[in-house]
Formats: structure tokens, C-alpha cells, sequence
């Protein structure tokens, strides 16, 4: 994977405005600010392809970013963040689910969780939601440069002592400021290109 070429291929509400040309996808999901965007951009090299904001609640539709005509990195709203009305957070969900249950060519997707907290009621709901459908799951920690290093042991037992991890997934702790996890999330979506 290169990332020569990233484009915003498909806004889509609904499943017929999907991709239709096949290719493997890789969905990026998490709370809102989580760190979603941030995690894109730094993973394709690209300094503003997925907006970022301060204010949380900006991505309100499915983005379906073309990867060098390979794969399609798929980033959707954020769950739970009490700004945004229920209504629409309903609407949210239901349109992630959708996507969820009527796609085979789902290969992977990676939970964003924010490292520097206990993972949220949210959080673990959306995990084995996601096992209940058997999809492949990466834990994301993001902002692993907010915890200075003498803390960081306490806060990963913290993690894995409150997700419970299925057998084949992992939890990989990353950073858009220092891109220490990106590699390896690389190597997830290489792996799962080739399959
Ligand atoms: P919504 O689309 O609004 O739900 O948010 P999002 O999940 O896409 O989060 P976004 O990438 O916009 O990041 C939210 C805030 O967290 C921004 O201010 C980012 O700069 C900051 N942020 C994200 N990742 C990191 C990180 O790894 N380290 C640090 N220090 N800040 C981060
Ligand atoms: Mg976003």
C-alpha cells in the first residue's frame, strides 16, 4: 500500500450510493472525536483528506476513500457524543449498522478507543456488536502521545482488563503526533488485501 492515490470516492447515506466495484474495505469507527479523521490522514500521508475538528460530530455520512484502486477506507459518524441529537444519532447509527450487516467485502475494521480513558460503555457495546457479526477487529488507542510514558503501563492493563479481546484480535496504540502505530495498522490492511 503506497498511497499514491486517496480520493473521496462515495458519500453515501444509503446502500445503493456504496461502491460498486467490489473491492476489499476497511471501516474506521469510533467515538466522536475519538480521533477518526486524524487517524486516516496520518495513516494515508495526507494532512487534510478526512476533516479533523476540534468540535466533535463533523463526519455525517458514510466517506468511502479510494486506496491506489486497492481498497476502500470507509470513515463514518461518531457514536455517542451528547452534542448531537438523539435523533440524528439514531439515524447515524442505523445508517453504520446497515453498512455493516450488507457488506461482505467488509474485511476489517478498525475500533477507535481514546487511550487516555477507560473504554466507555459505548465503546464495549460497539466491540461485541461487531464480534456478533464475526468481523476482524483492530482496538485503536488513539492519542497515545497524551500519556506520558511512566503512565502508560497502568493505562494498557486498564484496556485490556476491560475490553475483552477475541481470540485473532488485537489492540494496537497509536498517535497521529508521533505515528507510532501506523505500521502495524499497515500491515493489518496489506495482510487482509492479499488474503
Ligand atoms: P468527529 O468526526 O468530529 O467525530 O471526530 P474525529 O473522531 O474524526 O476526531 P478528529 O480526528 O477530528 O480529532 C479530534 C481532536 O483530537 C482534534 O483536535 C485532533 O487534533 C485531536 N487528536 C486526534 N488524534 C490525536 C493524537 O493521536 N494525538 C493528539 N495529541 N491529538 C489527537
Ligand atoms: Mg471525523
Amino acid at each position: 500500500m503506497k498511497f499514491d492515490k486517496v480520493e473521496l470516492a462515495n458519500v453515501a447515506i444509503r446502500t445503493t450510493q456504496y461502491p460498486t466495484d467490489n473491492k476489499p474495505e476497511f471501516l474506521m469507527l469510533g467515538r466522536s472525536n475519538v480521533g477518526k479523521s486524524s487517524f486516516i490522514n496520518t495513516l494515508v500521508n495526507r494532512k487534510s483528506l478526512a476533516r479533523t475538528s476540534a468540535k466533535p460530530g463533523k463526519t455525517q455520512t458514510l466517506n468511502f476513500y479510494n486506496i491506489d484502486d486497492m481498497c476502500y477506507i470507509v470513515d463514518v459518524p461518531g457514536y455517542g457524543y451528547a452534542a448531537v441529537s438523539n435523533a440524528k444519532q439514531e439515524k447515524f447509527g442505523l445508517m453504520i449498522e446497515e453498512y455493516i450487516m450488507n457488506r461482505p467485502n467488509l474485511k476489517h475494521v478498525f475500533l477507535l478507543i481514546d487511550y487516555r480513558h477507560k473504554p466507555t460503555e459505548n465503546d464495549l457495546i460497539m466491540y461485541d456488536f461487531l464480534k456478533y457479526y464475526n468481523l476482524p477487529v483492530t482496538v485503536v488507542c488513539t492519542k497515545y502521545d497524551k500519556i506520558k510514558k511512566s503512565g502508560r503501563d497502568k493505562q494498557n492493563k486498564l484496556i485490556e482488563n476491560t475490553i475483552d479481546i477475541a481470540y485473532g484480535d488485537e489492540i494496537v496504540y497509536f498517535s497521529k503526533v508521533t505515528k507510532v502505530g501506523r505500521d502495524k495498522i499497515i500491515e493489518v490492511i496489506n495482510s487482509k488485501i492479499t488474503e
